[in-house]
């Protein structure tokens, strides 16, 4: 059975948080733990370029984000995992995609007309502040997932529409070049599609509500407190629906834990006890990774050198694929083209093959050259097809398929031979 891919890549742009942890880190680990299972994981740093003016700052969530993958339990031996802007083949992929892609399609992304909508609103030009690698975004994204052919692709909610696009890419350059690309699937986790944050929207660096998935646990402790609850009293029965305390909790709590918080709800439980449960399940799976964190936090040269192999290990991938794709889109080495066309009018110059039928109903074929001198006759055959295959046969394995021929084919005119040879020649080398 072929190997099943899953790829995901982190936008190196800030300290990653539990959101990442949740809907991204965590079951990508796990996945990658899973026998049948290839995974390719990156961190998506020419994504962050497009929010973030400052080096330094870029850097850093690279160490960091990278130390997070490790420190949850990715094997770098066990899956390629990599720096997006350590493979160049991914920038070339994504102009490719841009070719094959309507201005109208990412017209509708999410992120960029929600910039649209917020400058409309403000009643400033549409496109105000918005750059071209925001707008671009969806295709940069398609080249990373299509470049290694994957299967799943594990993100949250609000990526499934960046999924469905890179579909539709590599259907379109599909379509046009051949069949290249595999067609990407979303895969989500659905109880933990999407974690809320502080405030309850979706936790994110951009709403600033999120929690640092590596906070000391005092740290966590003050973020948890400030999490956003109803006024409700303790003894008070609580909501679920739509709260984010509950919604967290839930993303880290075995169903059984789960169930026992819904009841506690139920029964009253005050806000601070609620809270309290949810910091001991957070540190419960976190505190253990903490340490490994930490340590490798104090050696970059270390995460360099893996990314450096996975760079490799990845590209081993790439730079084959980009090339066929080169070739399949025109963009080839000249002669190559010049030898195709030659040999191409070589073959029409030479000889051509004739399948025909005699009066005695039987099957007949001929290579004929220019000058309508026949170089090769062939015996009779009951069915055309196996004539057809017969000339196939010569076509591929050109002189050498003659001996195994014999039975099938007239004497061979010793006058005409030098002849038949240079066409059979040319017949392959096409
Ligand atoms: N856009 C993703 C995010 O912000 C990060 C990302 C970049 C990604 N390229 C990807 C995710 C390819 C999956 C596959 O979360």
């Amino acid at each position: 059975m072929q190997p099943v891919r899953f790829l995901t890549g982190i936008t190196t742009s800030g300290t990653p948080h539990l959101g990442n942890y949740v809907g991204s880190i965590r079951p990508a680990v796990r996945a990658s733990l899973t026998a049948g299972v290839e995974s390719f994981y990156f961190l998506a740093d020419y994504h962050s370029l497009i929010k973030i003016d400052e080096p330094a700052r870029i850097q850093r969530s690279t160490l960091e984000i990278a130390a997070s993958w490790l420190a949850a339990g990715l094997d770098p031996e066990r899956v390629t995992f990599y720096r997006q802007s350590d493979i160049p083949e991914i920038p070339e992929l994504t102009w490719f995609l841009t070719c094959v892609t309507g201005k109208g399609v990412l017209n509708r992304a999410h992120a960029y007309k929600a910039a649209v909508d917020k400058n409309l609103a403000a009643a400033v030009d549409p496109d105000s502040d918005v750059n071209m690698g925001l707008f671009m975004y969806p295709l940069l994204m398609g080249a990373d997932i299509l470049m290694f052919n994957a299967h799943k692709v594990p993100v949250g909610r609000d990526q499934v529409q960046h999924i469905e696009m890179a579909r539709d890419m590599g259907n379109s350059f599909n379509h046009r070049y051949g069949n290249h690309f595999v067609l990407p699937e979303a895969a989500i986790e659905d109880s933990v599609a999407t974690l809320p944050g502080l405030d309850g929207r979706k936790m994110s660096k951009s709403y600033d509500n999120t929690i640092p998935m590596f906070a000391q646990r005092a740290q966590l402790q003050k973020l948890i407190a400030s999490i956003v609850t109803d006024s409700r009293a303790p003894g008070e029965a609580k909501d679920t629906h739509g709260s984010a305390l509950f919604q967290i909790y839930q993303a880290f709590a075995s169903a059984e834990e789960t169930q026992a918080l819904r009841q506690a709800y139920a029964d009253g439980i005050s806000w601070a006890d609620a809270k309290q449960m949810l910091l001991e399940r957070i540190d419960r799976e976190i505190a253990p990774m903490r340490d490994t964190y930490q340590t490798l936090m104090q050696e970059p040269l270390r995460i360099e050198a893996i990314l450096a192999a996975g760079a490799a290990k990845a590209r081993a991938v790439a730079t084959p694929l980009m090339q066929e794709l080169r070739h399949a889109v025109g963009l080839r080495k000249l002669q190559a083209t010049s030898q195709v066309a030659a040999s191409k009018s070589a073959k029409s110059i030479l000889a051509t093959f004739k399948q025909y039928r005699e009066k005695d109903g039987k099957f007949y074929f001929k290579l004929v050259d220019v000058n309508g001198d026949v170089l090769l006759q062939s015996l009779a055959f009951d069915a055309p097809k196996v004539a057809g295959q017969c000339i196939a046969t010569l076509q591929q394995q050109g002189a050498s398929a003659l001996e195994s021929m014999q039975e099938q084919l007239e004497a061979v005119n010793p006058a005409r031979r030098a002849r038949l040879m240079a066409a059979l020649t040319a017949l392959t080398a096409l």
